[in-house]
């Protein structure tokens, strides 16, 4: 099987972390999410740092720790929504291995976010404006994945799944015979 590592991008609330952590398990790789790595190096939230450092500080963290994961191999890798926004970040993290980004409507990404405290970049008006306009800003960077999977009405399960069923076809990731 190959060892190019597989790097799942997109906004928040499509659920790159969870379906990354059940990707990981099947495929039986290590599961890295660079947001869980900042958090660890600075032991502090990435709320705190945004709000203590601001976010051109947490985008300096996210840089390097971009640099440093994608350096790894036969990884499932995590990013934050606003990653692959760097044109440097988005070019490491390619390089690395094959992007998958994960969509959804503004309405199903506001159903997922609107109970979470934790997101700094929504946290300042009104909710769905605020997913809108970003989501606007966004969407040409995802679009630069090597392949798009939604994830509307989905578990993250099922998305997974649907996943390693186009990884299977795809004559790099051999199919493993183990990852359903
Ligand atoms: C951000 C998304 C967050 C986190 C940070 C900034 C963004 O990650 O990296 O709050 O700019 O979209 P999730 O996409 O995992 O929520």
């Amino acid at each position: 099987m190959t060892d190019k590592n597989i790097v799942l991008i997109g906004f928040m609330g499509t659920g790159k972390s969870t379906v990354g952590k059940i990707l990981a398990k099947r495929m039986n790789r290590t599961w890295i999410d660079i947001d869980q790595r900042i958090e660890e190096q600075q032991k502090r939230k990435i709320s705190e740092i945004f709000e203590k450092d601001g976010e051109a500080a947490f985008r300096a963290m996210e840089k390097a720790m971009v640099r440093e994961v994608a350096i790894g191999r036969s990884l499932v890798i995590t990013t934050g929504g606003g990653a692959v926004v760097d044109e440097e970040n988005l070019r490491h993290l390619k390089n690395s291995g094959l992007l998958i980004a994960l969509t959804a409507a503004p309405e199903t990404i506001y159903q997922r976010v609107k109970k979470t405290t934790h997101r700094p970049m929504l946290k300042s008006g009104d909710l769905m404006t605020e997913i809108k306009t970003l989501l606007g800003k966004r969407a040409p960077f995802y679009a630069k994945a090597d392949m798009t999977f939604t994830t509307d009405k989905k578990t993250a399960t099922q998305v997974a799944i649907e996943i390693l069923g186009v990884l299977q076809k795809d004559e790099e990731f051999e199919f493993g015979k183990d990852w359903f």
